[in-house]
């Protein structure tokens, strides 16, 4: 497994440690790339509980991954975002939604043009997928910062834009936040280095897996 794992009992309180500690520096990148999914949803609720606008002033938001809908969907990554984070998402620097119809091409400029994706968020599918990389997918080997893709099992539904791994890679810092029982097989397939799990490809100079207790179980980190 690359990375460090740390086993915690509250996964969003130590992702918003996390953000907070590394926004509350300038870093080169100040650019938050959020995530989608229930994990996701509850560390933003807590983060939002635990920032300001002051501090949502010096961030650009961007999205690793979303659905193809549209931005008011309740299936949008999106959506979920600015439900959990409400009014001081409207604070931040500046809001790049990602755009299905525009092309994933353009979603990979501008990344670029922020200067990278900065920290990166991410979670873990019961599949060992993360952002929308799914087993099986042309996009787990793609060259392209952002793709277009298709779940090939048809197990998640919506056609999805994502970034891929070379993107993640560019991050400063990627958080992998995993809770709950259902994750306990995916996560010990990448501790094992599973590489038919997406999510055990992940590698990067800064790489931090927030794990709770049901989701390890009795798999031991490497
Ligand atoms: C998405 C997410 C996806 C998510 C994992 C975990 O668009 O669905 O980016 O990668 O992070 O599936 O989701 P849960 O936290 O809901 O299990």
């Amino acid at each position: 497994m690359i990375g460090e794992l740390l086993v915690v009992d509250d996964v969003a309180g130590e992702f918003s440690d996390a953000v907070i500690n590394y926004f509350g520096s300038d870093q080169q990148q100040m650019v938050l790339t959020l995530s989608g999914g229930a994990t996701a949803r509850r560390c933003y609720e807590d983060l939002a509980s635990r920032t300001d606008p002051e501090f949502w002033s010096r961030l650009d938001v961007a999205w690793g991954d979303e659905r193809c809908v549209p931005l008011d969907d309740e299936d949008s990554n999106y959506a979920l975002a600015a439900n959990a984070f409400g009014a001081l998402l409207d604070d931040a620097r500046s809001v790049h939604p990602m755009r299905c119809a525009e092309g994933a091409d353009r979603y990979g400029r501008i990344l670029h043009d922020l200067g990278g994706p900065g920290l990166v968020h991410l979670g873990l599918g019961p599949d060992g997928h993360t952002a929308s990389l799914f087993p099986g997918s042309n996009a787990l080997t793609a060259t392209a910062d952002v793709v277009l893709n298709n779940d090939p099992l048809g197990q998640h539904q919506h056609q999805r834009m994502t970034m891929t791994f070379p993107a993640i890679s560019k991050a400063s810092f990627v958080i992998v936040t995993v809770e709950g029982e259902s994750k306990r097989e995916a996560l010990r397939r990448v501790i094992n280095g599973d590489r038919t799990a997406p999510a055990a490809r992940l590698d990067g100079s800064r790489l931090l897996w927030l794990v709770d207790h049901a989701a390890l179980g009795d798999a031991q980190p490497r």
